[in-house]
C-alpha cells in the first residue's frame, strides 16, 4: 500500500506550485477600490446624527436580492473563519505565506464594499445587519464540522488531512461564492450593485483557480490521498454561510430564485472543477482510489436525482406563488 504524505511533506512538495500560482495570481489580480463601486450621493445620517432611522419603505432591493446580499455579506465577515483554516493548514513560510495574507486582504475588500453599498443605499436594516453580523462571526465557522463527524469519511487519519481537505473545500467554496454573487447582482435590478458584484465574483474566481490549481498538482503527488480528501469535501459539502441567523429562510429563497440551487451546484460547481482534475479518466489511482472514485460516483448520481426532485418541488412553489399573486391582483 502507497504511504501517506505528511502535511509537512505535501507542503514541502508542493510550495513551488504554490509559488508559480502566487506569481500567476498577482498577475491577473485587478487593484480596485470598494469606494468606486458605492452611491455615496444617495447616503444620508441616521438619526443618532441628526437623521432618520433605517424603514423599510426605503429599500429597493427585492425581499429575495436582500436575503441573498445579507447571507453573501455575513460569509464575507465571517472571514477570520476561514483564514483560520487556511492558516492553520498552510504554512506561514515562503509562497504559502504570501498566499494566505493576499488572499485575506482581498476577500476582506469584499465585504467592505457590500456593507458599504448596503449601508449608504438603506438596502437593508442596519441594526439588524449588525446584530446579525456579531452572532455570525461570534460562533465562527467550521467548514471541516460535517467531515469530522461523518460516518463516511474517506480519510481516516483526519491530523494529516487538513492542507489537502481545505484545498478541497475552497476550491468549491470559492466557485461557489463566484456563483452566488454574480447571480445576486443580476437579481438587485441596479447597475452599480451589478457591477459591485461582477468586480467581487472576477476577484472569486481568481481564487478559485489558485485553489484548484494546488488541488490539481495535489492529485498528482498523491492521487489517493487528495481524491479521498475531495471525495469527503463533496459528499459532505455546505455552503459557508450555513448555520448564521435566518440562514434556512435565506437559503431557500435563493434556491428558489435561481441565486444558487442544487442544480447549479452540481453543473455549475461540482462537475467543471472534478473534470478539470480529470477525476472520472485518470489512470494512477491504486484500488483504493478506485474505490473512493466509486463512491464518489455514487454520491454524483444521488445529486442527480435530488436535483431533479428539486426542481419538480421548486417548479410546483413558484407556480402556486403567481396563482396567489394572480388572484390578489384580480381582486377588486
Ligand atoms: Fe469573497
Ligand atoms: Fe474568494
Amino acid at each position: 500500500m502507497v504511504r501517506n504524505l505528511t502535511q509537512l511533506e505535501l507542503l514541502l512538495e508542493l510550495e513551488p506550485v504554490a509559488e508559480s500560482n502566487v506569481h500567476r495570481h498577482l498577475s491577473m489580480a485587478k487593484t480596485w477600490h470598494p469606494h468606486d463601486y458605492v452611491p455615496w450621493d444617495a447616503g444620508r445620517n441616521f438619526a443618532a446624527l441628526g437623521g432618520t432611522d433605517w424603514d423599510p419603505a426605503q429599500s429597493r432591493l427585492s425581499e429575495v436580492a436582500r436575503a441573498a446580499m445579507v447571507t453573501n455579506l455575513l460569509t464575507e465577515d465571517n472571514l477570520p473563519s476561514y483564514h483560520r483554516e487556511i492558516a492553520e493548514n498552510f504554512s506561514s513560510d515562503g509562497a504559502w505565506g504570501t498566499w494566505v495574507g493576499r488572499w485575506t486582504a482581498e476577500e476582506n475588500r469584499h465585504g467592505i464594499a457590500i456593507r458599504d453599498y448596503l449601508v449608504v443605499t438603506r438596502a437593508v436594516d442596519p441594526v439588524a445587519l449588525e446584530r446579525a453580523r456579531m452572532v455570525h462571526m461570534t460562533n465562527g465557522y467550521d467548514a471541516m464540522k460535517l467531515v469530522r463527524e461523518s460516518d463516511k469519511a474517506s480519510v481516516v487519519d483526519l491530523a494529516d488531512s487538513g492542507f489537502l481537505h481545505s484545498v478541497a473545500y475552497v476550491t468549491f467554496q470559492e466557485l461557489a461564492t463566484r456563483v452566488s454573487h454574480r447571480n445576486t447582482g443580476k437579481v438587485c435590478e441596479d447597475p452599480v450593485a451589478d457591477r459591485m458584484l461582477a468586480r467581487i465574483s472576477a476577484d472569486e474566481n481568481l481564487h478559485m483557480i489558485f485553489y484548484r490549481n494546488m488541488c490539481a498538482a495535489a492529485l498528482d503527488l498523491a492521487p489517493d490521498q487528495a481524491l479521498e480528501a475531495i471525495t469527503d469535501i463533496v459528499c459532505n459539502f455546505q455552503m459557508p454561510g450555513a448555520g448564521m441567523p435566518d440562514w434556512r429562510r435565506n437559503g431557500v429563497l435563493m434556491a428558489k430564485h435561481g441565486i444558487y440551487d442544487l442544480r447549479q451546484h452540481l453543473d455549475d460547481v461540482v462537475m467543471p472543477v472534478l473534470r478539470k482534475w480529470n477525476v472520472f479518466d485518470r489512470n494512477d489511482f491504486t484500488a483504493r482510489g478506485d474505490r473512493v472514485r466509486n463512491t464518489l460516483g455514487e454520491f454524483l448520481e444521488k445529486l442527480r436525482n435530488d436535483c431533479a426532485r428539486f426542481e419538480e418541488q421548486r417548479d410546483r412553489a413558484l407556480a402556486r406563488e403567481a396563482r396567489k399573486r394572480d388572484l390578489v391582483g384580480s381582486r377588486p
